[in-house]
């Protein structure tokens, strides 16, 4: 059986752990099995880029972060697209898949790339997705490698941003990753102990964000920090298309540095705007990952002794599974405004600036 493996989209820690989890359980499963490295994701795929892997390859590696097979994004809106000779990415993608002689293709990436995973799925490749990301936003599984480990991450630096907001009296803004979803902000800011959590699911009102900071300081809280998802936006905002939010913004992707302005203004206190950026998915695989790698890695050999083609790893409720890349491909995983965990933070005075009060439900 010939193996072909990439890495897609975003980086994040863990990709290396899944790797060597995948290749021991096949090297000790699977007789006879070869496994092929493509360089740079589906880009690799789409050019030609490959080469043999030893099982010596896959040694060393359960803790170090990054990909050892490299990747890249490769937009899945332009998979179908046809060059000037009619041919697209996918017809590319299917030739080199033939001319490597794969028998199956192991896709870990995020939510585009089990998109893309889904359309070589459904154009007769065999397929098996892991799913990869910081962002935790993959439909059908409760968690993503990678995840815990950012949240990690950012938990730290929201727990020293937590000095300099104290000892200087500031309002301290920290930028958190996930363009779409909140999860890792929602998580590392209760974890971080931040007085305000502002995520994509709830747009806010900056009004009820300053209203917030006042009242905070009214009660002898001279410090604020707030934990902002790069995909937050403000109510308005969340009425607008992406270029004319961008224009309000003056440029800015983010609604930070705007939000970071107004509440200095209206409140009258000194605000910073923190972010740490790829620093939340640079680095080590926490243990807690590299278990998840190892499990998740594993299965995904089992479902490639057992020919489960077409699928993607999972984990739900504790125990590993697996969806039908076509039941999960094209959806998003968001926070749900009910979910346990803004339960939680509303419970403890965390705010979401949506002015909403917390109310007993369970
Ligand atoms: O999807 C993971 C992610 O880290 C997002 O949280 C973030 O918005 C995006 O990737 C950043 O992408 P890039 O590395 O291309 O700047």
């Amino acid at each position: 059986m010939k193996i072909g493996i990439l890495t897609s989209g975003g980086d994040c820690p863990g990709l290396n752990a899944v790797i060597r989890g995948f290749a021991k359980y096949v090297y000790n499963n699977i007789p006879k099995a070869e496994i092929i490295g493509i360089s740079d994701g589906y880009g690799g795929l789409i050019n030609g880029e490959a080469k043999p892997l030893k099982e010596s390859d896959f040694s060393g590696i359960l803790n170090v972060g990054g990909t050892i097979l490299g990747t890249s994004r490769q937009p899945f809106k332009q998979m179908t697209v046809e060059d000037q000779n009619g041919e697209s990415r996918l017809d590319m993608m299917k030739k080199n898949y033939k001319k490597l002689g794969l028998d199956l293709l192991v896709t870990l990436g995020g939510a585009g790339t089990h998109k893309t995973a889904g359309l070589l799925s459904e154009n007769g490749l065999n397929v098996i997705g892991i799913p990869k990301t910081i962002d935790n936003d993959i439909y059908g599984t409760d968690v993503t490698f990678g995840f815990h480990t950012a949240v990690d991450i950012a938990t730290e630096c929201i727990d020293r941003i937590h000095t300099t907001a104290a000892s200087h009296g500031r309002t301290m803004l920290i930028e958190i990753m996930g363009n779409k979803v909140g999860w890792l902000t929602l998580y590392s800011g209760i974890a971080g102990g931040a007085d305000i959590i502002l995520i994509p699911e709830i747009p806010y009102d900056p009004e009820e964000v300053v209203k917030t900071v006042k009242h905070r300081i009214e009660k002898g809280k001279a410090f604020n920090i707030i934990a902002i998802a790069e995909g937050a936006m403000s109510k308005e905002e969340s009425k607008m298309k992406k270029q004319e939010r961008l224009e309000k913004r003056g440029g800015d992707a983010t609604a930070t540095n705007s939000l970071a302005r107004y509440i200095a203004q209206e409140a009258d206190v000194e605000t910073r705007v923190v972010v740490p950026g790829h620093l939340q998915r640079g680095g080590n695989p926490s243990p807690y990952d590299r278990l998840l790698s190892t499990e998740m890695g594993s299965f995904a050999g089992k479902l490639a002794k057992d020919g489960m083609y077409g699928t993607t790893v999972a984990m739900e409720n504790n125990a590993i599974t697996y969806n039908r890349l076509s039941a999960i491909a094209g959806r998003m995983k968001f926070v749900p405004e009910d979910h346990q965990m803004i339960e939680v933070a509303r419970s403890i005075g965390i705010t979401f600036g949506d002015g909403k009060k917390f109310k007993e439900i369970r």
